[in-house]
């Protein structure tokens, strides 16, 4: 297993580049399984495991694949299997997708139950509702969810909760139903968007995503397209957040400033400066900031996938921070790891109070998911003395070359191996 062993105390500097969207890409891959003719090609994919996990599980159902350097040419016009039971589809949470892209072209599927970092319950009963709105028989056995139509009918469907997964997931299959589906109460994050606009290069018909009401207008069949998948609003946010931490002035490019407002409206509070330009941010920080509080909240709010990095900043940071986490109710379990280091941080339910502290101090820790991860290595890079993150498995999953990217800003960070 790798672990990052990282030499805390410099200050950052310099330029990096920021890669295409996660939890845009995780559903744009199932969402080309829908096109019945030419194939999708697709650029600026971020190379994480998530990414390589769903490119397996499609080539599973037949899909043929030509991986590039941050792109990829899929061809889904033979798939030959609609059901995805694979180790990989029981890892990873995207998998869900499958169902909703399957459901739309093949009007069956089944898949097994989706995992993904242990931060909630993470329920999937709002896609369910969707599904069977639009005329499906969802069944649970064993597992799997099955789903099953003889047809698609468009259809108005209220969430009861905004969810981007089922905002995404719903939106898939509306787009291959008859007539017109009514989605509200919708997510509204970039990724949101983003899936809209690939399915609309596909051949689709959908209207306003991006705002609390999306209309999917049905289409007979999809077709390959080209496309280029947005920037990581949460790399960027993850990057910004080291900076303040660590001090410097870094200028972070590839993203987009609008997607990023929260999180500069946050930092700026807190005494950072922030300049945008076209389609870079850059910040700088003196690396003592001052604490504020945050609540987590669907976009255009503040991100709950920044949360942790975030708690890293404000243990560091001047007086008392107050964390409210309103997404997940189990994102709080890098805290123990935090206070291994000396952070001082009490956990009440979904809320976090902390306390800043003059100096954190290298130790031995774990990333206990993906963002825990993040928060985990700004946590070595702000400490005094050796800090190693163990379990990176989970950072790997989400931030391409990490230990790269930190140590071109000046960081001293390298990985290495260990065994258990
Ligand atoms: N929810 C329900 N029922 C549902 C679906 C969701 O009650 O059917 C609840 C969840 O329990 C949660 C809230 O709704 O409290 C929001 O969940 P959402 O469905 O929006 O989350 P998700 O689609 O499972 C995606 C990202 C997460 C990110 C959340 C919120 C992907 C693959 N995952 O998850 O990303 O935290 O949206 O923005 O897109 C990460 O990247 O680290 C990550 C966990």
């Amino acid at each position: 297993m790798d672990k990052l062993v990282i030499n805390g105390g410099n200050s950052l500097s310099g330029r990096i580049e920021i890669n295409g969207a996660k939890n845009a890409a995780v559903a744009i891959l199932p969402a080309a399984i829908m096109a019945s003719k030419g194939t999708c090609n697709i650029d600026n994919i971020p190379d994480i495991e998530d990414v390589h996990c769903i490119e397996r599980i499609i080539e599973g159902l037949g899909c043929k694949l030509v991986r590039g350097k941050n792109s990829v040419v899929i061809d889904s016009t033979a798939i030959n299997n609609v059901n995805a039971n694979t180790e990989d589809v029981r890892r990873m949470r995207a998998s869900y997708y499958l169902i909703g892209a399957l459901l739309g072209r093949f009007k069956r599927a089944t898949v097994e139950l989706p995992g993904g970092c242990p931060i909630g319950v993470r329920p999937i009963d709002q896609h369910i509702k969707g599904f069977e709105a639009l005329g499906a028989k969802v069944e649970i056995k064993h597992g799997c969810v099955t789903v099953e139509a003889d047809k698609l009918i468009g259809t108005n469907i209220f969430f009861d909760v905004v969810s981007v997964g089922a905002t995404i997931n719903v939106m898939l299959a509306a787009t291959l139903a008859e007539g017109v589906t009514t989605l509200e109460n919708v997510a509204k994050e970039p990724h949101v968007v983003d899936v809209a606009n690939f399915l609309n290069s596909m051949g689709a018909n959908i209207k306003g995503a991006g705002t609390d009401v999306i209309r999917v207008f049905g289409v007979e069949e999809l077709k390959g397209c080209s496309y280029s998948v947005i920037p990581d609003q949460i790399e960027a946010g993850t990057y910004m957040i080291a900076v303040a931490a660590c001090g410097g002035e870094v200028t972070i490019e590839n993203v987009i400033p609008k997607h990023l407002e929260s999180i500069s409206a946050k930092l700026i509070e807190m005494g950072a400066e922030i300049r945008e330009d076209g389609d870079s941010v850059t910040v700088k920080s003196s690396g003592k900031l001052k604490g504020v509080n945050i609540k987590t909240q669907p976009y255009p709010g503040f991100p709950t996938d920044v949360q942790q990095p975030m708690s890293t900043l404000l243990t560091a940071s001047e007086g008392r921070s107050i964390i409210n986490e309103s997404i997940w109710e189990s994102r709080f379990k890098h805290v123990d790891e935090l206070k291994k280091m000396g952070a001082n941080i009490k956990v009440e339910g979904r809320t976090a109070i902390i306390d800043g502290v003059n100096k954190l101090t290298g130790a031995v820790v774990k990333a206990t998911d993906l963002r825990a991860g993040a928060a985990m290595v700004i946590a070595g890079l702000i400490a005094d003395g050796i800090t190693e993150v163990l379990n990176i498995e989970h950072i790997d999953r989400g931030y391409p070359n990490i230990e790269d990217k930190f140590k071109a800003l000046g960081a001293d960070i390298k990985r290495a191996s260990y065994s258990e």
